[in-house]
C-alpha cells in the first residue's frame, strides 16, 4: 500500500486500504456518536455491501442515498442532506463517509464541512476520476445556477482511502471519463508516465498506474495547497473550457468527457498562440482523439459559461495552457475571439484517422 500525508488528510491506496480504514475505525469509532454514509444508488448497489463487509469496526451506521450524476451536486440536494443528517440524529460528533465517485465526494465533503459548522469526514472514492483526482486535494463543492463548483470549500478529511477493487463494477464510459484526468496528470508529469499514458490500450493497464497518477496530483497539491500560485492551477488544464462545455451541455455530459474536449481545445489554443510546439500540441490532441473519437457539440452560447470561472481575474479569461509534457503550464489571458475559434476548430475536427 502507498500513502501520503497531505494538507487535506492522509491518503492511502492499495488492496489494503480498507483494512487500514478498519484499523483506524477500531481506534476512533468510539469517539463518534454516529456514522453516516453518503452514497448514490449505483454505488449503493455495486459497492456498499462488499466494502462494508471489509469494515468490521464500523458498527452501526445510517445511509444517505442520492441519485447518481452531476444534478445531485445542487443546493436543493445539499439542503435535503443537511436535514437528513439532522433527522438521523447527527450531531457535531458524527462522522460522515462519502462513498462514491466525484459527485459524492465533492458533495459529501461540502456537506461535512458545513453541517453544524463542520463534522469529520472520510472519502472512499469508487470511480477512476474520484480516485485519481476528485477525492484528493481538499476541494469540495456544488454547482449553482449552471456554474460548476460555484460554492464550495477547501476541507480536511480524516482520511482518503482508495481501494482499487471497487473499480471492478465501474461502467466503461466512466473509465473513459476518468481517463481524461489521468491523461492530464500524465501530461503534467511528462517523461515515462506521459509515454506510458499515450501507449495505454486497456483499463487494466490504467489500474496498475493508479498510484503513480495519484502521486502527480499529490505533488501539485503539496506544493500549493490553496492554489495561491501556478503549481496547483496546472491541475486546471483542460478544465476552464471543459467546464464551460459541461455546463452548457447539461447533465448528459460527463465531466471527464468535457475535460478531454477541454484538453483538445486548450492544446489548439496553445499551439495557435505559439506557446506549445505543433508536435507537442498534436500529440496531446491525438491522445484525446484516440479515446474520444466522437466530438461533443458545443452549443452557440458556450462561451458565456466562461464568465463565472473561478480562475478569471479582473474580467479577463485566464487559461492554464499546456506548454510541453512535464513542464509548467502557461497561465495566460486569452481573448474571447481566440476561445471561440478553438471551440469551432474542436467541433469541426475529424478524428477519422483513429
Ligand atoms: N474536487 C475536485 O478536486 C474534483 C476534481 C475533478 C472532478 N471533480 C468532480 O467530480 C465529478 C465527476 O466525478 P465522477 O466522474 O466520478 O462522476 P460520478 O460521481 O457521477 O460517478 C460516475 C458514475 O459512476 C458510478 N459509479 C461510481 N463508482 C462506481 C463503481 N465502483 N461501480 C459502479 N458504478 C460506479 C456513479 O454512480 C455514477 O453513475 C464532477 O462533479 C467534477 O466536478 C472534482
Amino acid at each position: 500500500m502507498q500513502c501520503w500525508d497531505s494538507p487535506f488528510g492522509p491518503v492511502y491506496v492499495g488492496e489494503d486500504a480498507l483494512s487500514e480504514l478498519d484499523a483506524w475505525l477500531a481506534q476512533h469509532r468510539a469517539s463518534y456518536t454516529s456514522v453516516g454514509i453518503l452514497t448514490d444508488s449505483h454505488v449503493h448497489e455495486a459497492c456498499l455491501p462488499r466494502m462494508l463487509a471489509e469494515l468490521e469496526s464500523l458498527g452501526t451506521s445510517f445511509v444517505l442515498e442520492i441519485d447518481p450524476g452531476e444534478e445531485s451536486k445542487s443546493v436543493d440536494i445539499l439542503q435535503q442532506l443537511w436535514l437528513a443528517l439532522l433527522e438521523n440524529g447527527a450531531d457535531r460528533k458524527t462522522l460522515l463517509i462519502s462513498l462514491g465517485g466525484g459527485v459524492v465526494t465533492d458533495l459529501g465533503g461540502f456537506l461535512a464541512s458545513t453541517y453544524m459548522r463542520g463534522i469529520d469526514h472520510i472519502a472512499l472514492p469508487t470511480s477512476l476520476l474520484g480516485m485519481v483526482d476528485a477525492s484528493l486535494g481538499g476541494k469540495t463543492g456544488i454547482d449553482v445556477g449552471g456554474y460548476k463548483n460555484l460554492a464550495g470549500s477547501f476541507a480536511v478529511s480524516q482520511g482518503i482511502y482508495v481501494w482499487p477493487p471497487a473499480l471492478d463494477s465501474l461502467p466503461e464510459e466512466h473509465w473513459r471519463a476518468g481517463w481524461a484526468e489521468c491523461l492530464k496528470h500524465a501530461y503534467l508529469a511528462g517523461g515515462d508516465l506521459w509515454a506510458e499514458a499515450c501507449a495505454i490500450k486497456d483499463w487494466l493497464q490504467v489500474a496498475a498506474l493508479l498510484p503513480t497518477l495519484m502521486a502527480v496530483k499529490m505533488h501539485h497539491v503539496a506544493e500549493d495547497p490553496f492554489e495561491q500560485g501556478a503549481k496547483r492551477k496546472a491541475l486546471n488544464l483542460g478544465h476552464t473550457m471543459g467546464h464551460a462545455l459541461e455546463a452548457a451541455l447539461g447533465p448528459s455530459c460527463l465531466h471527464g468527457d468535457a475535460v478531454a474536449a477541454g484538453l483538445w481545445m486548450e492544446s489548439f489554443l496553445s499551439e495557435s498562440m505559439g506557446i506549445s510546439s505543433p508536435s507537442d500540441a498534436q500529440k496531446l490532441r491525438n491522445a484525446v482523439d484516440q479515446w474520444w473519437p466522437e466530438t461533443l457539440a458545443p452549443p452557440p452560447d458556450v462561451t458565456k459559461r466562461l464568465v463565472g470561472d473561478k480562475k478569471n481575474q479582473s474580467g479577463q479569461i485566464i487559461l492554464a495552457l499546456p506548454t510541453s509534457p512535464g513542464n509548467p503550464v502557461a497561465l495566460v489571458p486569452v481573448p474571447l475571439s481566440a476561445i471561440k475559434n478553438a471551440f469551432e476548430a474542436y467541433a469541426a475536427h475529424s478524428t477519422s484517422s483513429f
